[in-house]
């Protein structure tokens, strides 16, 4: 199992977050709520020069706005990193995210039926006997007195798991996948070249899983995007692969930092613990209060054309963060947003996006994050943060979530 360092970032620590901030630094997400809270107060959109230039509004407002407005900034790229990549719009690299309109809505078409509640259902027996054996290990660990890790040891592994299994990839290259969302998502403030490799190693490797399914075609997600027709014809290779790039992405570390954080709320607030082990009909209230609170995703655009956005003079090419998490702590939209009310009854977040763009995995995500949580709690419930908050790591870039997260379970 690889456990990540932080990139090396080519432009070097963080020297003021309203005006040269970084997401990918490792103090950001560690301190997030209250970089957000502070730049909220102050300026509302921070601006910094890194990366050709980012732009990072911070109120529900503001995001709200821009992941509207699909004239002044495109989804063709929606990682804010040291490469742009150089697929035009409105298609872009990884279709339907990195797709504008009107391509997107046909592209998004494609990928309603397989990821519909109906179709999702079938997985929750598959998910509950994962996390009974990934349970099993943990618990052969600590009566071996083995320290063990609610994200090394659990989290990270549920979403590799099932999205492979979708997809018809081989399980044991659950490390190399966790390896191409770790370039992707996280290696985004090193030297460029070495960007360019990584994006050419994934490509490869998804290429020959399409010849591998072409040669031995089966009942899986791969098989039917090799089959489905967009405007009476079949999709081509690099779409395809594509498509599984954005599945690979957007369903690994997104579901596994929301699994993660949520086991840290309920590791650090043991009367919320106690609460939701003794009163599980709490269970569905408080997985929409953990996807508010500690949202993982946040997506980017670029600036489609020059022009004003509230005074900030907005120019062709830069990236704008969505922090959709700084949204869902937004005082303006949220009464008691910075508390974390696991009863909270009226709670429209925005986790899962705003707009065109809403996530189409929240079915899946849903599940995978119930699931998790209640076996968790039922298999041990009364753990607790092995050490302080310090000892917790947490991702760098625009998903946020605990990766390293030591548990201990009293009494055992
Ligand atoms: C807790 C877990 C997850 C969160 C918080 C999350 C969040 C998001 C967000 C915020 C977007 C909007 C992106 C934008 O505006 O540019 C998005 C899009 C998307 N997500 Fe998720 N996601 C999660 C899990 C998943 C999973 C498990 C899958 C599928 C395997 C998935 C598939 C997608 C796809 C395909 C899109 C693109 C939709 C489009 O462009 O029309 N997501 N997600």
């Amino acid at each position: 199992m690889t456990v990540y360092e932080p990139p090396v970032s080519i432009y070097g620590p963080v020297t003021d977050w309203a005006t040269d901030f970084d997401h990918a630094d490792p103090a950001y997400n560690r301190n997030a709520h209250a970089i957000w809270g502070e730049l909220r107060d102050t300026c509302p959109v921070a601006h910094s020069d890194r990366y050709g230039g980012t732009w990072l509004p911070v109120t529900h407002e503001t995001v709200r706005e821009i992941a509207y407005d699909t004239e002044n900034f495109t989804s063709r790229a929606v990682v804010v990193s040291t490469v742009v990549p150089d697929d035009p719009a409105p298609i872009g690299g990884a279709p339907p995210i990195t797709s504008d309109p009107p391509f997107h809505h046909d592209a998004r078409r494609l990928l309603l039926p397989p990821f519909s509640p109906k179709k999702i259902a079938e997985w929750e027996d598959e998910v509950r006997i994962l996390c009974h054996s990934l349970l099993d290990a943990m618990e052969a660990k600590i009566a071996a007195g083995e320290p063990v890790d609610a994200a090394l040891d659990y989290a990270q592994h549920i979403p590799v798991n099932v999205i492979s299994r979708m997809l018809g990839f081989p399980l044991e290259d659950d490390d190399i996948f966790r390896g191409f969302v770790h370039d992707i998502l996280e290696s985004i403030n090193g030297e460029p070249e070495e960007r360019i490799r990584s994006f050419e190693r994934i490509d490869a490797y998804l290429l020959a899983q399409i010849e591998d399914h072409r040669a031995n075609p089966r009942d899986d997600l791969t098989s039917y995007l090799m089959d489905v027709e967009m405007y009476g014809e079949k999709l081509p290779d690099n779409m395809v692969g594509g498509v599984i790039l954005l599945l690979l992405v957007a369903g690994i570390d997104t579901t596994w930092s929301a699994i993660g954080s949520s086991i840290w709320h309920l590791a650090t607030h043991a009367d919320d613990r106690r609460r939701l082990v003794a009163d599980p009909s709490l269970m569905t209230t408080a997985i929409e209060e953990f996807l508010r609170a500690y949202a993982p995703v946040t997506m980017a655009r670029l600036v489609a054309k020059d022009h004003d956005f509230h005074g900030c003079p907005m120019k062709k090419d830069e990236w704008v963060l969505l922090p959709f998490p700084a949204a869902n702590l937004d005082p303006a939209e949220f009464a008691d947003a910075d508390k974390v009310l696991i009863d909270r009854q009226e709670n429209r977040h925005a986790a899962f996006g705003l707009g065109i763009h809403r996530c189409l995995g929240s079915n899946l995500a849903r599940l995978e994050l119930r699931v998790a949580v209640e076996e968790f709690i039922a298999r041990f419930p009364d753990f607790e943060l092995d050490g302080t908050v310090d000892d917790v790591v947490w991702s760098v870039g625009q998903i946020r979530g605990p990766r390293e997260l030591p548990v201990r379970v009293p009494n055992r």
